[in-house]
């Protein structure tokens, strides 16, 4: 069956203390809204929806980026989860299937709890989850046939608050009896809102099948203050470091590796102490990043090495066997099979033929101060050591820099480029040079005193 999802995040999170959003605060290196999304976009749904409010259009920009399909529909007041999910309901217009309702500053929730509340027979299903401390969560009063409401701590009897069964937020309904179940939503309660879980009562009186499932705890665990945001970042790495372990990537030291949601590592890769992965990393099968490197944008293939001390930033794509040492820096440039970047080097906006050899202290002079240039070099060159690459550049194959050149035009291919001054000597000169320094220096001495 079809199915669509509603992301709920309108909401400004006040107790965050911040002027971003706080479905934008970044969790793995991601907005935590990004991680709902990732959960919602495994139900293959045929629409998927945002309902953002406080700092729309931020949000509006993030979910361009990470899910272009999804559309932003905005909730200029925050008046309650109905309200809400009533503002949802004409992006859905014509859609038949069911709907799940997610709230965008959950992270946890995984893909197979929402594959099983589609895959449950019954008109609307609630999840729900046994609270260690049910707090102020709206709790699932259930009777005979099962559940018959739900109801919100605030409005809640001392004896309803005794339910340890609580709801998450997280609901899948009917298409159009959610439509329904929305229109008839009042706010006539403690917090004066429309909430989305009155409709579960209203379910029941029309006679709908309802149903809850359950998951554990700490798949519903939602973000409200910059410290539930760290320990969720502490709880996402722990399971990103138990994955990759179970996916067959040696971490030498996991609890120093941190990564981000989308980071994808192949089997027997090995990962040393103390690397950080921002957005956008893929690495293959066998490659091996060492001690102490950033990476992020970036695309390490079979064979290739990194590190220690490299940082890979976006647009870096290493073909097969490429080696990059320490210090070396490498941005928007593809180096090809077998290329070696062995120290202390940066390269921007390049490309990097077959086999090339690049020295020590090789830096593309990318950037004039307005725009960036693309240096060009071929297959089995040799860059020598503390070459300046003045793009826009060309250095042909075969071709060979002395060390120390500032090249400013093109190398033909296999010629050999010297772009600096010519060296001279003077026999005998450097005694001298000694002593009338060190005189110099006692002169000042003597000055002090
Ligand atoms: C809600 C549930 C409660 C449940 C709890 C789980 C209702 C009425 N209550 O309570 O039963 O135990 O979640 O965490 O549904 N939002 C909007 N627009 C609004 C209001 C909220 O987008 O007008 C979004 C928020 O940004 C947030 C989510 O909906 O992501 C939940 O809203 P929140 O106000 O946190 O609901 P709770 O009071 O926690
Ligand atoms: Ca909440």
């Amino acid at each position: 069956m079809a199915v669509a999802v509603i992301v709920l995040a309108a909401g400004q999170g006040t107790r965050m203390n911040s002027d971003l959003p706080k479905v934008l605060h970044p969790l793995g290196a991601a907005p935590l809204l990004a991680h709902a999304l990732a959960a919602a976009v495994t139900l293959e749904p045929s629409r998927l929806v945002v309902v953002a409010g406080h700092g729309a259009d931020l949000v509006r920009r993030a979910v361009a980026t990470t899910h272009p399909e999804a559309e932003v529909v905005e909730q200029s007041e925050q008046l309650g989860t109905g309200h809400a999910v009533a503002a949802a309901l004409p992006a859905l217009a014509g859609f038949e299937g069911r709907v799940v309702v997610l709230y965008g500053d959950t992270p946890f929730i995984r893909p197979e709890t929402l594959t099983m509340m589609t895959e449950t027979e019954a008109e609307v299903v609630v999840l729900g989850f046994e609270a260690a401390d049910p707090g102020r969560y709206g709790r699932l009063v259930t009777g005979p046939s099962g559940l018959e409401r739900i109801v919100e701590f605030k409005d809640a009897t001392p004896e309803e608050r005794a339910i340890t069964l609580c709801n998450s937020g997280v609901i899948c309904a009917d298409a159009t009896l959610l439509a329904e179940l929305v229109a008839g939503l009042t706010n006539a309660n403690a917090a004066g809102e429309y909430y989305l879980t009155d409709s579960i009562a209203a379910a029941r009186a029309g006679a709908h099948s309802v149903a809850v499932v359950t998951c554990p705890e700490a798949e519903t665990l939602g973000i409200n203050t910059r410290a539930e945001l760290a320990a969720a970042e502490a709880l996402f790495q722990a399971r990103a470091r138990a994955e990759a372990l179970e996916n067959g990537v040696t971490l030498t030291a996991p609890e120093t590796v941190f990564f981000a949601l989308d980071t994808w590592i192949g089997r027997d890769a090995l990962i040393g102490p103390n690397v950080v992965f921002g957005p956008g990393v893929t690495i293959e099968s066998g490659a091996e990043v060492r001690a102490f490197c950033h990476l992020e944008g970036c695309h390490i293939s079979r064979g290739a090495t990194v590190g220690p001390f490299a940082r890979l930033r976006p647009g870096a794509e290493l073909a097969e066997d490429v080696h990059v040492g320490n210090f070396v820096e490498i941005k928007n440039a593809i180096l090809d099979e077998g290329v070696k970047v062995g120290h202390l080097t940066y390269l921007g906006d390049a490309h990097v033929g077959e086999r090339t050899n690049i020295g020590a202290g090789t830096i593309t002079c990318n950037y004039d101060g307005v725009m960036k240039h693309h240096t060009e070099i071929g297959a089995d060159a040799f860059i020598g050591s503390d070459t300046m690459l003045v793009a826009p550049v060309t250095v042909g194959a075969g071709a060979l820099t002395g060390s120390g050149s500032v090249i400013t035009e093109d190398v033909p291919p296999g010629a050999v480029a010297l772009g600096r001054a010519k060296q001279t000597n003077k026999p005998g000169l450097a005694a001298k040079l000694f002593d009338r320094l060190r005189a110099e220096k006692a002169r000042r001495g003597e000055g002090k005193a």
